[in-house]
């Protein structure tokens, strides 16, 4: 059964005294593919960013999974959300370094993230593929490479 995930009330964002953000109420489910379709300067970077748990709103509330998400508790709830950027980053070194970055972060052992992430390699969107091994170095370099890493990160873990 579909579970709510992220659940947004009464919030509005402000910046310095612009409001940029008004939403009453939005709900995002589990197993759910949503689409945030508006003009340049709507508020949709700045929605994906409250929604991610990487800004608090001027007022309202954020939940995750039930819980109230505030400026004390946020962080073990963003360990448990991952963003891709429009422009991801990428560290100069090979595939599996880079995929492996946010488990390293993290504070995960070596054989704790090779667990995780070997069953992502070859599995859509894929973190290798035939032309970046895993080893190999220079997938920054290519912007669909460092898209395919960065949203093959997203899932592993
Ligand atoms: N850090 C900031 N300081 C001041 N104003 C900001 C800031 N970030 C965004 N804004 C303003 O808030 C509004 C919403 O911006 P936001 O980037 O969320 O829109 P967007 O829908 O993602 O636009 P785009 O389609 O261009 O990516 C815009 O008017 C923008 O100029
Ligand atoms: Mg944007």
């Amino acid at each position: 059964m579909a579970e709510t995930v992220i659940a947004l009330r009464d919030i509005a964002v402000e910046y310095g005294g612009f409001t940029a953000l008004q939403i009453p109420s939005f709900d995002i489910q589990s197993s759910e593919v949503l689409a945030l379709i508006g003009p340049n300067g709507a508020g949709k970077s700045t929605l994906l960013r409250i929604a991610g748990l990487l800004q608090y709103p001027s007022a309202g509330k954020v939940y995750f999974r039930n819980e109230q998400v505030n400026r004390k508790n946020s962080m073990g709830f963003r360990r448990r959300v991952a963003s891709v950027f429009q422009e991801p980053l990428l560290l100069n070194t090979s595939v599996y370094d880079n995929a492996a970055l946010g488990l390293r972060l993290r504070g995960l052992d070596r054989a704790k993230i090779e667990r995780l992430l070997r069953p992502w390699l070859d599995r859509p969107p894929r973190l290798a593929s035939r032309s970046h091994t895993l080893r190999r170095r220079g997938a920054k370099n290519e912007f669909g490479a460092r898209v395919r890493l960065r949203a093959g990160s997203a899932f592993v873990g």
